[in-house]
């Protein structure tokens, strides 16, 4: 039986890494595809995001599971983008069963709190916390007339502890996880649970075009090479997670087998947070 048969999922930042990882363990599972990413740069982020070519890759390898995909570039930080993604999509499937708010910046970062400027910050917060927010704007009164729905919010383990020279993304993610819990209180009544995944290093696994490793050691001018032996030194199991890892993990609190389970964080960080 598939877990996520005759379902509708929305997920954003689908071009690559964990956004591709959770659209395609969705079409394998059955559900049908509403991929969204920016296409294209945005200004103060100081590395390339998903191109709208990347987008149509991940829409190709999940209609090969099945799935009827719509694609749609949206830019997250954008109310007027977001809301003709979600009526778009409603013309298309005319509902939404889960929501993934999965697009996120890594960067800027590496400096030291005072020393971002204004533009950087609220960059920052603007995708990777009113992001979400813009989405569950959007879909909320959907899965309200609905009588039910997922939102799956894609936090960090930034979004639980602090990490140097990483304030702006840090409180971006720790507002994702405050954001889950409230949402999850205001829409319980609705048969609609919000909840977030906290991964921790997830490796750039090529196959999805994964980047965020990069990005990161871009950030704090190191080599990928001793980011990545960083990573693995710092987590419990001595072995980092990968984006089918966190697509798993989507994907239990998308179906019906986590019909208890709302706002809570699900750790999927191979313990790196438990010390
Ligand atoms: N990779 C990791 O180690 C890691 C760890 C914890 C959490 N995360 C989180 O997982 C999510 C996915 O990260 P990833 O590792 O796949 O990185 P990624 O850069 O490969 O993917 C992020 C996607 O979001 C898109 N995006 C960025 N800004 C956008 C905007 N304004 N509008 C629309 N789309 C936008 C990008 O184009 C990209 O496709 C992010 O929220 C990230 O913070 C990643």
């Amino acid at each position: 039986m598939s877990r996520l048969q005759d379902k509708v999922v929305l997920i954003t930042g689908a071009g690559r890494g964990i956004g591709r990882a959770c659209a395609l363990r969705a079409a394998q599972e059955g559900a049908d595809l509403i991929l969204t990413d920016i296409g294209g740069a945005k200004d103060f982020v100081p590395y390339q995001l998903s191109s709208s070519d990347q987008l149509e890759v991940t829409a190709e390898q999940c209609r090969a599971y099945g799935a009827s995909v719509l694609t749609q570039l949206a830019d997250v930080g954008s109310m007027d983008d977001v809301t003709a993604l979600v009526e778009a999509g409603l013309q298309r499937f005319g509902r939404i069963d889960t929501l993934v708010n999965n697009a996120g910046i890594g960067a800027p970062a590496g400096k030291a709190t005072h020393l971002y400027t204004s533009e950087e910050w609220e960059v920052l917060m603007g995708v990777n916390l009113s992001g979400p927010w813009r989405l569950i704007k959007a879909v909320a009164p959907v899965m309200i007339e609905q009588q039910h729905g997922s939102m799956v919010n894609i936090a960090s383990t930034a979004g639980l502890l602090g990490y140097k020279h990483f304030a702006g993304y840090v409180a971006s993610k720790h507002g994702v996880v405050g954001l889950t819990k409230s949402a999850a209180l205001d829409y319980a009544s609705y048969n609609i649970r919000v909840n977030a995944i906290c991964p921790g290093p997830v490796y750039d696994d090529e196959r999805l075009d994964g980047h965020m490793t990069k990005v990161v050691a871009d950030a704090l001018g190191i080599r990928l090479g001793d980011q990545e032996s960083i990573d693995l030194a710092s987590v419990a199991m001595n072995t980092v997670v990968s984006p089918m890892d966190v697509a798993e993990a989507m994907l239990w609190l998308a179906s019906d087998g986590s019909h208890r389970v709302t706002g809570t964080t699900v750790t999927v960080d191979a313990g790196y947070a438990a010390k």
